[in-house]
């Protein structure tokens, strides 16, 4: 059977776990220069139809390291672009690749690309999710925590992709979670009704920031306006205003805390550059994360490990 990655929700504990234990392995085998061509001679396919950094480059060099080829895929330059079905694109791809990855606006489209692909499909980002992003930054929290086992996790801003898919991983897992959204820019309603019908969730939604980060772990926050909203942008700094993580509300968390940003960061909206230089700030290892969680991902699902 085909497996693929388009929500956590669509995984066990149990799974999840070895996900990041996988990719621990891999990180270290990378470290090492141990070779593990986990995808030797296979294709997988990137489809960008939003910008990236991060996303483009971990996936490339992750599919390169474990032997195999990354075909970059802008949607502008392809058929989709220009109106190609979904389930077409989706069908004749997977004739070509062993696997798919694919960063678009609605969460319906990675799920119509993935019924009628063949090959297994990974969201890069969504509207809805960010799934790759939340299982680095779950991997950069056991680093530098040990587990994420009874830490207290703290989401200041947006009820965005990444705090849905923080959302998921908190009822999946069973960690503590608080978001401070303001009125208005909650969470999507569906994903945090799943959460809270779950017995190991324990998710709590505020306007308070203070009350989000009190005491907290592990600080998270993401920008203000996300790919596809930049219209929004000056609508949004005034409702965001008081969500700024900076000194006073990383002072309320713990000394130990870390601070995460999926990145790119814009300093002096949702974060200021004290806090995200500050010696608590994780977010260079959370980066590079992004390439060793890709490949366990990419190696269980389309190399079989
Ligand atoms: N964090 C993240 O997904 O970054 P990019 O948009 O640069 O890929
Ligand atoms: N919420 C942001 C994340 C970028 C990695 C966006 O969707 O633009």
């Amino acid at each position: 059977m085909v497996r693929h990655f388009l929500a956590l929700h669509d995984f066990s504990k149990e799974e999840l776990d070895s996900l990041l234990v996988f990719a621990k392995d891999l990180k270290d085998k990378q470290k090492q220069g141990i070779p593990h061509r986990l995808l030797d001679g296979k294709t997988v396919a990137l489809i960008f139809e939003k910008s990236s950094t991060r996303t483009r480059v971990s996936f490339e060099v992750g599919v390169f390291q474990l032997g195999g080829h990354g075909l970059f895929m802008p949607s502008g330059n392809s058929q989709m672009g220009r109106g190609e079905p979904i389930k077409d694109t989706a069908r004749v791809m997977a004739r070509y690749c062993d696997g798919v990855m694919i960063r678009t606006f609605g969460q319906e489209i990675v799920t119509e690309f993935a019924e009628y692909s063949g090959v297994p499909v990974i969201n890069g980002l969504t509207d809805l999710f960010h799934p790759c992003q939340i299982m680095a930054d779950l991997q950069t929290v056991i680093e530098h925590k040990g587990s994420y086992d009874g830490l207290k996790f703290a989401w200041v801003g947006d009820g965005n992709n990444m705090a849905n898919t923080w959302i998921e991983a908190a009822a999946i897992l069973g960690f503590d979670l608080t978001l401070a959204c303001p009125k208005g820019y909650e969470p999507d309603a569906a994903v945090m009704a799943w959460a809270k019908s779950r017995a190991s969730s324990r998710i709590l939604l505020t306007e308070d920031p203070r009350e989000a980060v009190k005491h907290a772990d592990v600080l998270n926050t993401d920008v203000w306006a996300s790919m596809g909203q930049e219209a929004e942008q000056q609508k949004r700094e005034k409702a965001f205003k008081g969500y700024c993580l900076d000194d006073a509300l990383l002072a309320l968390a713990k000394p130990d805390c870390i601070v995460l940003h999926c990145l790119p960061a814009h300093r002096g909206e949702e974060i200021t550059d004290s806090v995200i230089e500050s010696r608590n700030s994780v977010v260079w290892d959370e980066a590079e994360n992004r390439l060793h969680i890709q490949k366990a991902i990419m190696a269980r699902l389309i190399g079989c490990s």
